[in-house]
């Protein structure tokens, strides 16, 4: 019996769907503890995508139980829309599908006000999460709780709706996981965002309004710490993020931020620059060798579709997110991706403006947009490492560079994935 959390360990999108889906037949529940249709999560089954905005990636294994706990904020009409397009696959979800009580709801004013600061400073998903949270956090009138639907008669012909939606699958979560737990289930928490959208510990403002980090299962689940055992960070071999916001090893730094910010144009550019992916990750001009990965890695939003900005791996970045999250294992993702780049790169520390050097992240936006990082290099592999099914199978220069991490980062690599697909994974250690 081992109760695991599933986090990942940079601007999200790490590919925490996957390792979830992967996991899921030894665990009894599945979990998500934090944010809404925020979050966009994708896993394959039977060669087929799939994306989930709110239902736990754990849906598809017919033995595991998949619950929304109190600190997940619920658009009822997503969630509506993901179980009716889940029955149509011919899914039963009945009585393994639950929401927590507690759970916070968002509304269409929620929505209504979020699209307003949408295409604003801080570049949200415009989902309603952001007035979700606020309006819990500040417990003003507008809060409006799962029970809360159930507690009088609804005049409102839209929280009616709500209410018939979701009642069928509402409980006392935290009651259900710690039961579960007393009969010795085992229980998988499946993380949204990523460490540095963390309200608390990331690049704040540009970051969700909920604790993304580890520490967040308790909460947005209602179990005790001394539950947890394993704490599986899941990290892109490469950086990407999606939205505004810090990013020290963006290639093409600030070009290539506003070019992505600009994504009314950017499909259209992409389409006209025409030349292959491979040719523009050997360009020497970094903002092109930038499009060149996010093609390559297909980096493009589950949810908004919005480009995604690239970037080296961070170390800096990652040593923080073993520390806040108290890893003790690490999922290495899209390490394909990185495949026929003659030379990789890994930021190791920072250069301050004064020309000191950090190994900690710092806390101000500002001193992150002004500091420089400082690089190793990596010889890179030639071939397509997606077949690879065991760790010796990879190329002397991939296990170095993931052997880099691991020294660096002092927390052992038990996943490696080579592409999207459940196969395309190698165990090196058994989580
Ligand atoms: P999540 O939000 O962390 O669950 O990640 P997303 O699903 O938003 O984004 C990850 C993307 O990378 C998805 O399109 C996945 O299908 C894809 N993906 C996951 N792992 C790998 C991998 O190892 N290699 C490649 N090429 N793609 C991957
Ligand atoms: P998953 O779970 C990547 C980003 C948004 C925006 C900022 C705030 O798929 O990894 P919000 O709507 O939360 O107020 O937006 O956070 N963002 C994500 N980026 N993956 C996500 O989730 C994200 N959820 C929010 O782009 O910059
Ligand atoms: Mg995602």
């Amino acid at each position: 019996m081992t109760n695991t959390i599933v986090v990942g360990c940079q601007f999200g999108d790490e590919g925490k769907g996957k390792v979830v889906d992967l996991l899921a037949p030894s665990y009894d529940a599945i979990v998500r503890y934090n944010g809404g249709n925020n979050a966009g999560h994708t896993i394959y089954r039977n060669g087929e995508k799939h994306i989930f905005h709110l239902i736990p990636s754990g849906v598809f294994h017919s033995n595991t139980v998949n619950v929304l706990g109190n600190g997940v904020v619920i658009d009822p009409l997503v969630f509506e829309e993901e179980i009716r397009a889940l029955q149509k696959m011919g899914a039963s979800l009945e009585g393994r599908l639950f929401v927590s009580d507690r759970a916070h709801v968002i509304t269409p004013q929620h929505v209504e006000k979020d699209i307003k600061r949408a295409k604003g400073r801080l570049g949200t998903t415009g989902r309603g999460i952001g007035p979700t949270y606020a309006a819990k956090i500040a417990r003003s009138e507008d809060a409006i709780r799962v029970a809360d639907l159930f507690d009088s008669i609804l005049k409102d012909p839209v929280l009616a709706h709500f209410c018939d939606v979701v009642r069928p699958f509402a409980t006392d979560t935290s009651h259900l996981l710690n039961q579960m737990h007393a009969d010795e289930k085992s229980l998988l928490f499946e993380g949204a965002q990523g460490t540095f959208l963390d309200v608390d510990h990331g690049t704040y403002p540009y970051v969700t309004s909920s604790n993304a980090v580890a520490g967040g299962a308790c909460t947005g689940a209602g179990i005790g710490p001394t539950l947890i055992q394993r704490v599986l960070g899941v990290v892109k071999a490469y950086t990407t993020r999606v939205g505004k916001g810090p990013f020290a090893t963006e290639f093409g730094g600030e070009q290539a931020a506003a070019y992505c910010d600009d994504y009314s144009h950017t499909a259209g550019y992409e389409q006209e620059h025409f030349e292959p992916a491979e040719r523009l990750l050997r360009s020497q001009d970094q903002f092109l060798f930038g499009i060149g990965l996010r093609k390559k890695g297909d980096e493009y939003g589950a949810t908004t579709k919005r480009p995604r900005r690239t970037g080296w791996l961070d170390l800096v970045m990652l040593r923080y997110a073993c520390a806040v999250n108290g890893l003790t294992d690490l999922a290495i993702t899209k390490l394909d991706v990185l495949g026929n780049i003659p030379k990789l790169q890994v930021c190791n520390v920072y250069e301050l403006k004064n020309c000191s050097i950090s190994l900690r992240f710092p806390a101000h936006h500002a001193a992150l947009s002004a500091l420089q990082p400082v690089y190793s290099t990596f010889p890179g592999w030639e071939g397509d490492i997606s077949t690879a099914r065991h760790y010796n199978d990879l190329p002397l220069e991939a296990r170095t560079y993931l052997e880099a991490i691991e020294d660096s980062v002092k927390v052992p690599i038990s996943i490696v994935s080579v592409g999207p697909r459940p196969e395309q994974t190698i165990i090196k250690r058994k989580i």
